[in-house]
């Protein structure tokens, strides 16, 4: 039934800006009149809803595409399709991204101060992070509107994952990371999927700056995450979550913030939601950033979220180490419309909270411990009460910054810093790898002690 609503031509989706709200053509990334980031829209929802369905059928045909076996259906992006622009199924590239786990973090829970602790892991996509969801949207729309070549400027996740699709989807793709400020898995999935990559000698500011000159010269389709299709992909983030708590809505949605698109995506997915009577109500999305990449969190403090104050950032947390981020007016409203909030960690808290992650049998990268290193304090504050549920979003996979993890444990990471006296607390936490003889009594003597 679905499909033969879409044949019929009856989803449709647009790009308007979020600045003056003019329309604007299928492959912009900026509004030509006033320069302002596009959004996607679906105009005929509000008569007919997606594909011509009303929730409780949505529901269901997205449950009954668990069984099947065609790519586009064991995608838990393309799950959805209903709700995303419309891409023809052949030209879809697929990893068989989303279908991410929603894991019960007990002790992590007892560390925030709250009851319950839920996080979605969106680490456990095809390549290591929550960009697959959205890279799978944008780059089938470069594959179908014809482009040869995509391109991002990256702190390393995006670039892993461009590389991946475009290889899938046979593009050629360009990379532009700040030299030595990305962690070495992620350059080498870049290398390995077979993006031509550079290393710039300068920040990720500074190459989405060059970046964005490149692609008004030359014929190549920008992947970062001011492409509207990519926040698409990630809005599916949120519906597969609140599939998987049977459409209710948690009090909390905590999500790191770097660029802030995935705030935006995971805020205009629950806003499209509401729209469509899937939930009744919202959950209160907060952004935490790290101290030394703070620019929302300074934005909102004082100048109350009337112009955005960059930064020069740094933080060990190279993902989420964004000085000017793009998407921030989205965020804001984001954070806005769902009564949400923002907060800052410092690189101690991101260290801690990385380790009881761990601790948990999970894991993550640096940058996605920032929530739970954010959720404490706002615990603390009684912005979110024990009792509420809350839902972290783990942006990254452990192994993804397996430096840092050994570094921690090894009791270096924060050596020669202004943190090093104050990562004393951080002992307990710490597993350094023990070096022994290679003897039966050794390791039984060892096993002895460790069990006091
Ligand atoms: N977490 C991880 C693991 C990331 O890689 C990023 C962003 C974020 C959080 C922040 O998400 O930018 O949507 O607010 N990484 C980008 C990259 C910038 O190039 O890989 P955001």
């Amino acid at each position: 039934m679905a499909e033969q609503a879409i044949k019929a031509g009856q989803r449709v989706s647009e790009l308007r800006c979020i600045g003056c709200g003019r329309i604007a053509l299928a492959d912009r990334f900026r509004c030509e009149h006033c320069r302002d980031l596009l959004e996607t829209i679906y105009p005929g929802w509000d008569e007919r809803g997606p594909a011509g369905l009303d929730h409780t059928s949505l529901k269901r045909l997205w449950n009954e595409r668990h069984s099947s076996l065609e790519p586009a259906d064991q995608s838990g992006v393309w799950r959805f399709r209903e709700i995303l622009p419309e891409i023809p199924r052949e030209q879809i590239i697929t990893i068989r991204e989303g279908n991410t786990p929603v894991y019960e973090l007990p002790r992590c829970a007892k560390a925030a101060g709250v009851d319950q602790l839920l996080a979605k892991h969106q680490g456990m996509n095809p390549t290591g992070s929550f960009k697959d969801t959205g890279m799978t949207v944008a780059a089938s729309f470069a594959r179908q509107a014809g482009y040869r070549w995509v391109a991002c400027a990256s702190t390393g996740n995006t670039s892993a994952s461009m590389a991946a699709y475009a290889a899938r989807g046979g593009l050629h793709s360009l990379v532009l990371i700040p030299d030595g400020k990305i962690s070495w898995s992620k350059l080498s999935q870049s290398l390995d999927y077979g993006a031509l990559t550079c290393q710039l000698k300068t920040d990720f500011d500074g190459c989405v700056r060059v970046l964005n000159e490149v692609v008004e010269r030359m014929p190549v389709y920008l992947l970062n995450s001011v492409n509207p299709y990519r926040v698409e992909g990630q809005k599916t983030v949120a519906f597969e979550l609140l599939e998987h708590l049977g459409w209710e809505s948690p009090d909390h949605i905590i999500v790191p913030g770097g660029n802030l698109a995935n705030s935006s995506a995971i805020g205009k997915a629950l806003r499209e939601m509401k729209q469509l009577g899937f939930i009744s109500r919202l959950p209160k999305i907060s952004v935490i950033q790290a101290e030394g990449a703070n620019p929302l969190v300074r934005t909102i403090r004082e100048t109350d979220g009337e112009r955005l104050i960059p930064v020069h950032a740094d933080t060990m947390a190279t993902a989420i180490r964004i000085g000017n981020p793009a998407s921030w007016k989205k965020a804001l409203r984001v954070i806005r419309e769902t009564d949400g909030t923002v907060e800052q960690v410092s690189e101690i808290e991101i260290a801690l909270a990385k380790a009881e992650i761990g601790a948990e049998g999970i894991g993550c990268e640096p940058a996605s411990a920032v929530t739970l290193a954010g959720l404490k304090k706002l615990v603390k504050q009684g912005f979110v009460k024990r009792h509420e549920s809350v839902v972290l979003v783990l942006t990254g996979h452990v192994l993804k910054d397996a430096e840092f993890t050994l570094k921690f444990h090894r009791g270096d990471l924060f050596a020669g810093t202004p943190y090093e006296s104050e990562s004393a607390t951080l002992k307990s936490h710490q597993r350094s790898p023990l070096v022994l003889d290679p003897s039966v009594d050794a390791v039984i003597e060892l096993l002895r002690s460790a069990e006091q």
